[in-house]
């Protein structure tokens, strides 16, 4: 078998978030090809009612599967796998899912002061996932839930070059730091993944340093555990396709997509 017989892996998220994951994923499994899916129809996914959110992601993945026959999913969007992880799993019990859920372990096991922030999309604050690994790895944290509802559009527009102002990004991020009795917060979980495009500027306005925790690398691990490595294949050169929903990305996304190595098909 070549290179180009193996089967693709199909990246997954409601915008451009998912490149943050992407471009780990190309580092750790350069012997595949990707295909980039962006239900950009869909986003914002952090405002959706659940069940119709949920509706809508299996129903994108029943034609999805059907159409690139992919070897596996990588769900990088915590809003989607939060919610609707184990009914894809249950919907497509032949296919391998690996998942983005927030990093609140590692945050656990990592924090000194024990203040502990979450920030993400109001979705993935609302969902009982995100509060089950509360309960089950950090009941002796205080973590803080920040459901930010404009992150994840700015971080759109910033990391296609339009100006975001600092005191907008600071009121979304404000609200992570949590200053008790002298005990500051020590770790911000980037628990969206279009986040990591912004942690320079967050690094810049923060009113005090952080560990920003970006999840993109131990999920590309999970999905290079899950898709051994084949021996004596040469990395692969060339252009992957990008899928968005709406079918009509703009010319900055175009562009976007092109600097990543992707086609917009
Ligand atoms: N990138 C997505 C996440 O990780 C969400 C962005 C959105 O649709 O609001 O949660």
């Amino acid at each position: 078998m070549t290179t180009a017989e193996l089967k693709p892996i199909l990246v997954f998220d409601s915008g451009i978030g998912g490149l943050t994951v992407l471009r780990e994923a190309r580092v750790l499994m350069p012997e595949r090809h990707f295909i980039y899916v962006a239900d950009d129809a869909g986003f914002p996914y952090g405002n959706w009612e659940e069940p119709a959110l949920k509706e809508r992601i299996i129903a994108l993945f029943d034609r999805l599967l059907e159409e690139h026959d992919p070897e596996i999913c990588v769900i990088a969007c915590n809003t989607a796998f939060t919610l609707a992880g184990a009914d894809l799993r249950a919907a497509f019990p032949e296919m391998r899912f690996v998942g983005t859920v927030p990093a609140i372990k590692p945050a656990a096991e990592r924090t000194r002061s024990g203040l502990v922030s979450v920030l993400a999309t109001p979705g993935t604050v609302r969902r009982a996932y995100t509060r089950d690994l509360i309960q089950s790895f950090a009941t002796q944290c205080h973590v803080t839930l920040v459901g930010s509802q404009n992150l994840a559009r700015m971080a759109e527009s910033y990391i296609r070059g339009d100006t975001v102002a600092d005191a907008d990004i600071l009121a979304e991020i404000g609200p992570c730091f949590i200053d008790e009795g002298g005990a500051k917060t020590d770790i911000v979980v980037l628990a969206c993944t279009h986040y990591p495009f912004m942690a320079n500027v967050f690094r810049r306005l923060a009113p005090w340093p952080v560990d920003w925790l970006d999840p993109a690398e131990a999920i590309a691990r999970q999905a290079r555990r899950l898709v051994p490595s084949p021996e004596g294949f040469e990395p692969l050169i060339g252009e992957d396709p990008a899928i968005f929903t709406s079918g009509k990305p703009d010319f900055s996304t175009r562009r976007l997509m092109q600097g990543f190595g992707l086609t917009v098909r």
